[in-house]
């Protein structure tokens, strides 16, 4: 039998509020729906929202874990993946943040040669700033999702960004405008945005994408694409997740 490797794709972005979990959640569905076993890593330490977005206990976050493996309390991995759905499964960030400057971003990759080989997808989602952690994830990744507001800061510190990746010789990255996250702002066209970062915008998620009561799913612990009231009225957002799915799927992710 052979040994399954999970492909990696870390969602991130270079302002906070882009609507990066929100993504990367509507992201695990489809892929949830395409039979695949996912677990979502959530490395947004100071403001981790996986949970509380999936309505699944916490006790055992990532600090619980970290601590076991410093404490050699550790004996295996199952007690710290939380389960959401058949496919889904989570380590949370903390409960707690008073914690996050106790992670040592050494047991990152400890975490990840531990779940690796259990899952034909792992996500991460972290926080906009590049500290240790988040560097070691887009490290790890085959693909980097970054998600762009599209406002002139926004921008600005997105074609810094690039510069980096070109610097490190790291360009396994899509970017992603979201244009769905607020009603009434007008955004920057593809073409704008091409203009100033002088990189394409990969994809689009539509205007039409944007729902009025997310917080009430968000409560309920809902996937908005997993819901079929959603799915039937929001088919246009819905078929940019598929879309992006299954190109992460096929690319022959370039990781060095
Ligand atoms: N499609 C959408 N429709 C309406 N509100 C959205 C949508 N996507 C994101 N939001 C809202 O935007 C805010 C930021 O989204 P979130 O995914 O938490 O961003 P980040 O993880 O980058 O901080 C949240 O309040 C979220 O509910
Ligand atoms: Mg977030």
């Amino acid at each position: 039998m052979g040994l399954k490797k999970a492909k990696v794709f870390t969602v991130t972005s270079v302002k906070g509020g882009t609507g990066k979990t929100t993504t990367l959640l509507n992201l695990a569905g489809i892929f949830s729906k395409m039979n695949k076993k996912i677990l979502i890593l959530d490395f947004d330490l100071y403001s981790g929202a996986i949970a509380l977005s999936l309505n699944i206990p916490n006790e055992q976050d990532i600090y619980q874990l970290m601590d076991d493996l410093n404490s050699n309390r550790f004996k295996m991995i199952d007690p710290y993946l939380v389960k959401y759905n058949e496919n889904i499964d989570v380590i949370p960030s903390l409960k707690d943040p008073r914690n996050a400057s106790k992670i040592n971003s050494k047991y990152i990759s400890v975490i990840l040669s531990k779940v690796i080989h259990r899952y034909d997808i792992i996500l991460i989602d972290t926080n906009y700033f590049l500290n240790d952690i988040t560097l070691i994830a887009l490290d790890a990744s085959d693909e980097i999702l970054y998600i762009l507001e599209g406002d002139p800061i926004d921008l600005k510190s997105m074609a810094t960004r690039l510069t980096i990746h070109k610097d490190m010789e790291k360009e396994n990255y899509k970017i992603i405008l979201n244009e769905a996250r607020t009603k009434d702002k007008e955004h920057f066209s593809k073409s704008d945005i091409k203009n100033v970062l002088k990189e394409n915008v990969d994809y689009v998620i539509p205007k039409h994408f944007y729902i009025k009561n997310i917080d009430k799913y968000m409560l309920d612990g809902i996937i908005l694409t997993l819901h079929k009231g959603i799915i039937n009225s929001h088919k246009k957002g819905i078929d940019i997740f598929k879309e992006i799915a299954n190109a992460l799927l096929k690319e022959k992710n370039d990781k060095k």
